[in-house]
């Protein structure tokens, strides 16, 4: 290939063809720095609405907004060049008609330059996810642990055991016939899961949802461990970021306190030093 010749960004399709395929790689980024780091090494890039929590302290993901989505959106798009990426629709954006979800799903893809969107919720969001596919919004489905409906579920429970396993086979299921290019599980228990992927043609991917998905996604703040304070069973530590901050930052207080820093090398002096004669 030359070096004029433009790069084809991947779509939705080509995530939906890699089904059964190579493990599909994803990871949130909510700002371009971090959009730069994960870009090279994965496969889809989530602006997820986890950033209400990871980012801006909330308690829960239900206080995040359209406009929080898009600042954060033009700021992962900023970052990539490779990873396809895909924006949460917030909640109150698209649980109130089909049209609601289309004009908030329209303005997140146009102001942010996002492909396609996610959004939660399974059987009764089929018929939105239909009307979204059919005017050119492509739609990951995310079902199982849904977490804006965290006040209906009581909590953020593993979602499927026993008799709730067919709802989520159910719900899978609807998605999938409603056009979702792809699915996520979230606490979805593990033999369920290796059910919805063997009986769907779209991928699953996963989190806490086991191995038998056909791709995975953590929140990166998460697996770089940078809370020190929140460990779900769900999430391997790749890192401890957050051991490693708070040391570097503990080594600066105390270097400022005892005037070792900043030190003569990081000081301007008050003279340039003079021109070397030729
Ligand atoms: O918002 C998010 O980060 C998500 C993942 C947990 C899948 O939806």
């Amino acid at each position: 290939m030359s070096a004029t010749t433009p790069v084809r960004p991947v779509l939705p399709p080509d995530i939906t063809a890699r089904k059964g395929g190579q493990p599909l790689v994803m990871l949130t980024a909510y700002t371009t720095p971090v959009a730069r780091l994960v870009d090279p090494h994965c496969d889809m890039v989530l602006v997820g609405d986890s950033l209400g929590m990871v980012l801006h302290g909330l308690p829960s993901t239900v206080g995040v907004t359209m406009e929080m989505m898009i600042l954060h959106g033009r700021s992962v798009m900023r970052g990539l060049t490779k990873a396809m990426p895909v924006i949460d629709l917030p909640f109150g954006s698209y649980e109130e008609s089909p049209q609601q979800a289309f004009r908030n799903a329209a303005r997140l893809m146009a102001e942010t330059g996002a492909p396609c969107v996610k959004l939660e919720g399974g059987a009764h969001m089929a018929e939105t996810i239909a009307f979204l596919t059919a005017r050119g919004v492509p739609v990951m489905a995310h079902i199982g642990l849904t977490p804006q409906s965290v006040n209906t579920l009581g909590g953020y429970k593993v979602v499927g055991r026993d008799a709730e396993a067919d709802k989520v086979m159910a719900d899978a299921r609807a998605c999938e016939a409603a056009g979702a290019f792809a699915i996520v599980l979230e606490k979805v228990p593990q033999g369920l899961t290796g059910r919805i992927t063997a009986a769907l043609s779209i991928p699953t991917i996963g989190i806490g949802a086991g191995g038998d998905c056909d791709g995975q996604v953590l929140v990166i703040d998460d697996m770089l461990g940078l809370f020190t304070d929140f460990r779900p069973k769900f999430v391997k530590r790749y890192a401890e970021l957050g051991k490693l901050a708070d040391a570097a930052i503990a080594t600066y207080a105390a270097d400022v306190r005892a005037r070792a820093f900043p030190g003569p090398e990081h000081a301007f002096a008050d003279v340039l030093p003079a021109k070397a004669k030729s």
